[in-house]
């Protein structure tokens, strides 16, 4: 009887002192669980240019292009940097993107995109002109 008691206490006592640790450590660090995901202001705050993201990576655009690098392509914040972001340059680079051409970065010509609607390819160039940095 006594020892059956005595077996209990100690699993009590285990039990306690390892709550009690435990207690410890949680106290000491604190979780910010609110932490923001990394923002894309321009991109969050258009919803234009959020669709035209979306279409770009449903196209074949970034087989030829990549944000930041040039590939066979320019990068796309170097178009951005380059144009100023009006209608004109909107209606300009959609029917560029549709007729494809080369000249403008290099020799290399974009294939043409025959099949996109004027006002898709809008919301494209649209996103692209959004990722201006100067
Ligand atoms: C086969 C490779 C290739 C693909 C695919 C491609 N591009 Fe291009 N893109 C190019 C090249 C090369 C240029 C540079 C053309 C030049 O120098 O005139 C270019 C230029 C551009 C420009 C700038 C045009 C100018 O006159 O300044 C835009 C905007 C653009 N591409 C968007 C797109 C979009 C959107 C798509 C997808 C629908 C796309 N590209 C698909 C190769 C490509």
């Amino acid at each position: 009887m006594f020892k059956k008691f005595l077996a209990i206490a100690v699993i009590v006592a285990a039990c306690y002192s390892c709550n009690n640790n435990e207690t410890k450590s949680a106290g000491g660090e604190t979780k910010d669980t609110t932490a923001a995901k990394p923002a894309e202001p321009a991109v969050a705050a258009n919803p234009e240019a959020e669709k035209g993201k979306e279409l770009i990576a449903g196209d074949n655009c970034l087989t030829c292009h990549k944000i930041d690098e040039a590939v066979t392509g320019p990068a796309y914040r170097d178009v951005a940097n380059k144009y100023s972001n009006d209608d004109e340059t909107v209606t300009k680079l959609a029917n560029k993107i549709i007729k494809g051409g080369s000249g403008v970065w290099g020799q290399i010509a974009m294939t043409p995109h025959d099949t996109l609607s004027v006002d898709n390819a809008r919301l494209m160039v649209k996103y692209i002109l959004s990722l201006k940095n100067k």
